[in-house]
């Protein structure tokens, strides 16, 4: 008998670290995959199945403009319990710390199904940042049955809260074989995009400073804050064009292109599909950004990231990890760009490509672990 495996997830990084694993799960002899969106994303999510040549098998479309986590998470339990019920998987695959992980973990442990928790393990000890995130992932990690960190600190973490060790194998993070994956297809195409595209007003040779940001707990003063440093670098460097694809989240998107959509030196464009934004960081000189799966995808490229948080639940154990870290303080957002900009010995400190966060090979190890549970599940059964 088969592996039912149920992979959920609902925004657009989960998408994009799952995507990889539903590839080869879909081609593997024994594991019958059932993808289910949440649909907690929506045009942001579309995009990213597109791009990875995916198909849904149940779309449960959950997403409300302005949406509040409560009456996300009550519309998710609901749903998900339904498409548990239809379905009947053998475990759950959850990613990361999003409302939908949790409340698919949750859901999946009311009705006794087993979870596996990819990109677990990963803590800031600070319950407010990210926030829900760090809640999210720590409630999965008490419910989940096997656990999968991406580095030995994660794989640290949760020994040191008491998971046991043959739960938890540590993978590498499946972000780095989506992006592998991604950059040798445009290679191999020679892809650019199209004229006509917004990243076709990009013009050869100029400098691009990227900048990406949505944290909840941004939300209000700090993405004011990282507005007027983005003005200020503006200014500073005419010649350098700023080139931020802003997030669909009413309250980032309005304020962004409120205070920066006239400043002539920066780009507003929408959310890029996965396609179009791997050649827009490879194209970037620096990257500005709050996210978490674009501060692991960074120094693979040997792209110099400054991560727009006060704190972070994935240090790359470099030396400079902390002076990477400017928060959303206007001050220290735009002392540390225009250091990176006018020094280049310290530019290229950080712009050798190396890969804290994983090798390209974190999906097999995630299967070849998946295959042994199911394997002693059937020895305990016949036992
Ligand atoms: C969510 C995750 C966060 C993750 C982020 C990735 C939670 C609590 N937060 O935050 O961990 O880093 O996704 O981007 O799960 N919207 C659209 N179209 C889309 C996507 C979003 O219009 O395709 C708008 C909607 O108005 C929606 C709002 O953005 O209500 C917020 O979306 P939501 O998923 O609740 O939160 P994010 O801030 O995106
Ligand atoms: N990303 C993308 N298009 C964009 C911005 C980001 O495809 O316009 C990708 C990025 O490469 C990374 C992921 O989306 O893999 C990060 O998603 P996001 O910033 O929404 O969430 P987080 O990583 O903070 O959870």
């Amino acid at each position: 008998m088969n592996l039912k495996v149920m992979m959920v997830f609902g925004t657009r990084p989960e998408a994009i670290k799952m995507a990889p694993l539903a590839r080869l799960m879909l081609n593997h002899p024994d594991i019958d995959l059932h993808i289910c969106s949440t649909g907690q994303h929506r045009e942001m999510l579309a995009s990213v199945i597109d791009a990875f040549g995916l198909q849904v098998n149940e779309d449960l479309n959950v997403m409300t403009k302005n949406q509040t986590l409560n009456s996300l998470s009550q519309h998710l339990l609901e749903k998900l319990d339904d498409a548990y019920a239809r379905y009947n998987p053998d475990i759950v695959l959850v990613h990361g710390d999003t409302t939908t992980s949790f409340i698919a973990c949750f859901a999946a442990f009311h009705r006794h199904i087993p979870v596996a928790h990819i990109e677990a393990g990963l803590r800031t000890g600070d319950l407010q940042s990210p926030w829900p995130e760090e809640a999210n992932r720590r409630l999965t990690g008490v419910l989940a049955d096997l656990h999968f960190p991406p580095t030995d600190a994660a794989h640290q973490n949760l020994i040191n809260e008491g998971v046991p060790p043959d739960h938890i194998i540590v993978t590498g993070n499946t972000v780095i074989d989506a992006l592998l994956w991604m950059k040798d297809s445009l290679k191999h195409t020679n892809w650019s995009p199209s004229a006509g595209s917004d990243l076709a007003q990009i013009d050869q040779g100029r400098k691009v400073v990227l900048i990406t940001g949505h944290r909840r707990e941004s939300l209000g003063h700090g993405f004011e804050q990282i507005c007027l440093a983005l003005c200020d670098l503006a200014a500073r460097y005419p010649d350098i064009l700023f080139v931020y694809p802003v997030h669909l989240n009413p309250q980032v998107h309005d304020v962004v292109h409120h205070m920066l959509g006239k400043q002539a030196n920066i780009l507003l464009v929408a959310p890029q599909d996965y396609r179009h934004f791997v050649w827009l960081m490879n194209r970037a000189f620096l990257i500005l950004t709050d996210s978490g799966g674009v501060q692991e995808e960074a120094p693979a490229l040997g792209k110099p990231v400054l991560v727009l948080r006060n704190v972070t639940e994935r240090p790359s154990g470099q030396p400079d990890d902390q002076a990477m870290l400017v928060g959303t303080d206007k001050d220290k957002i735009v002392r540390q760009a225009s250091r990176l900009i006018d020094d280049p010995d310290y530019y290229s400190r950080f712009s050798k490509p190396h890969s804290p966060f994983g090798d390209g090979h974190a999906c097999e190890r995630i299967i070849e672990r998946l295959c042994v549970w199911k394997h002693m599940q059937t020895l305990d059964k016949c036992a």
